[in-house]
């Protein structure tokens, strides 16, 4: 099973976008993972749709949108539309998110389905094989830099043991050199990293590292 490190764009340089995400093709990434925040579902706002658009014309590599919105239906079509290839959306806001996956799998997208640390498991299980990406969060979504919730080592457990082998298992937030080791063992193979890869000066090289540390600690 291939692991794969997710960058999250939320922690570039915005007046840099297109060096960071050259440094990251550069690294290595096979995908990025793009925070979509309406200031309502989370206390924070990040970036929309122009910018996915322009992320869209810089890049190659698939883009996985995380939608932190209350709406999440109203915006499916437009970030399609921008270029996104995994639209995942939240099961707080989603409890049957069928008819969502259904909606972003005509567009042409990948559906995917996201869960907080204090939701149960149990809340997504039902879900996991009808969509293509099951992120379990390692924060309350909001913010970058922010310290792991152990609680999502379970939920990726549980997840992983009920996933067919073509579903993504993911996590975010949180997910750094003390903490990916676990995330991997527990059985994610998309591991979503800001801080903990933007935030270095050497990108390449912490690329390589938080790889190599996710990769020796196989799935047990
Ligand atoms: C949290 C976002 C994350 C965030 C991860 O609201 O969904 O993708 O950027 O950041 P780090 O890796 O810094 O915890
Ligand atoms: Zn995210």
């Amino acid at each position: 099973m291939s692991i794969l490190i997710n960058p999250s764009l939320l922690a570039a340089d915005f007046a840099h976008l297109e060096r960071d995400i050259r440094q990251l093709e550069d690294a290595g990434a096979e995908i990025l993972h793009l925070d979509i925040m309406d200031g309502h579902f989370v206390p924070n706002l990040s970036f929309g749709i122009p910018v996915v658009e322009a992320i869209r014309r810089t890049t190659h590599l698939p883009l996985d949108v995380h939608l932190m919105l209350s709406e999440p239906e109203k915006y499916l079509e437009p970030f399609r539309k921008a270029g996104a290839d995994y639209l995942s959306v939240h099961i707080e806001v989603a409890p049957d998110p069928r008819k969502l996956f259904g909606k972003i799998r005509q567009l042409g997208a990948v559906p995917g389905i996201v869960s907080n640390p204090p939701t149960p498991v149990e809340a997504v299980l039902p879900f996991v094989n009808d969509c293509g990406l099951v992120l379990t969060m390692g924060v309350m979504p909001g913010f970058g830099g922010q310290s792991f919730d152990t609680r999502a080592l379970g939920k990726i457990r549980a997840v992983k043991e009920i996933a067919k082998p073509d579903v993504l298992i993911s996590v975010d937030g949180g997910v750094g050199e003390q903490t990916i080791g676990a995330c991997a063992a527990a059985g994610a193979n998309v591991l979503v990293t800001g801080t903990a890869l933007l935030g270095k000066p050497d990108v390449k090289k912490q690329f390589a590292y938080l790889t190599e540390l996710a990769v020796r600690t196989p799935f047990v």
